[in-house]
């Protein structure tokens, strides 16, 4: 059967685009929220790896702003978006892309002051899989750098769980997002429907579901560990804000 990610990301990669161009404003301050994150811990990165790139939001930034970055990401759709926006910008000194899968990393022999993965890009497959992820993403750090996490904080979607809601309406369209988490396993499957604005109302565009497993922070660190980082830092954002209890994000900066 065919993975999930591979339909969403790669057969019909339409119905999230829209969710990724709409982000692109917030790509600035994420990139200069995650520089200044890793100088907190005195990191100052000359290289990085962006694991799960996508359209290149933060590559594009980090790469104008003087960091070397390398981008995969198994979408050719994405990746084609990433080039484009790579040369519009000018970094393509600084910007590569490559289509890579997340789950070949420890074959690799490059490594890198940072090793990011943002936007819930984790979690996607099975627990033995998501801890080899992280076991090739751990390989890939320098040995003085550091590995950020920036996805869903379990504990804080639990704490106030919607199992449907609208999470967008703007003039071009509507969102309609519905949810199950399976509390024996730990996943939260989510269906996310388009509809594009029209004259007379809504029309239908296509939907994405997409399966993830969510993690307390405690239990990701543990898994951090396990990968074989020292030092792991938990916070509620890129911001650097402090965990709480019902923070709805989770950022992990982990050291060897
Ligand atoms: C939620 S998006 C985040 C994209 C990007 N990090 C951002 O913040 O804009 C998830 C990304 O993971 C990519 N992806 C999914 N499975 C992957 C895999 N096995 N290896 C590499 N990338 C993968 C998708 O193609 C998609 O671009």
């Amino acid at each position: 059967m065919t993975h999930w990610t591979e339909s969403v990301y790669r057969e019909n990669p339409e119905v999230f685009r829209r969710h990724l161009e709409d982000r692109l404003d917030d790509a600035a301050e994420e990139a200069d929220d995650l520089l200044a994150l890793l100088s907190d811990h005195d990191i100052d990165p000359e290289s990085a790896l962006d694991v799960a790139c996508g359209i290149g939001r933060h590559a594009v930034e980090l790469g104008d702003r003087g960091v070397t970055v390398r981008g995969i990401d198994i979408s050719e759709s994405y990746l084609d978006r990433a080039c484009e926006r790579v040369a519009d910008r000018g970094v393509g000194d600084a910007v590569a892309v490559e289509r890579a899968d997340m789950r070949d990393l420890a074959e690799r022999t490059d490594e890198y002051d940072v090793v990011y993965n943002l936007w819930t890009s984790f979690g996607y497959f099975d627990e033995a899989t998501n801890r080899d992820v992280l076991a090739g993403m751990h390989e890939r750090v320098a040995e003085e750098g550091a590995l950020v996490l920036e996805l869903v904080n379990r504990d804080g979607v639990l704490a106030d769980f919607r199992p449907a809601g609208i999470p967008e309406d703007d003039e071009d369209g509507l969102v309609v997002e519905s949810a199950d988490y399976d509390p024996e396993t730990a996943r939260m499957e989510t269906t996310r429907r388009v509809f594009a604005a029209t004259d007379e109302g809504y029309d239908y565009e296509g939907e994405m579901v997409y399966d993830v497993r969510l993690y307390a922070p405690a239990e990701l660190a543990a898994l951090c560990r396990d990968a074989g980082f020292e030092s792991v830092s938990l916070y509620a954002g890129l911001d650097g804000e402090p965990l709480e209890r019902e923070s709805t994000r989770l950022v992990v900066v982990a050291e060897p």
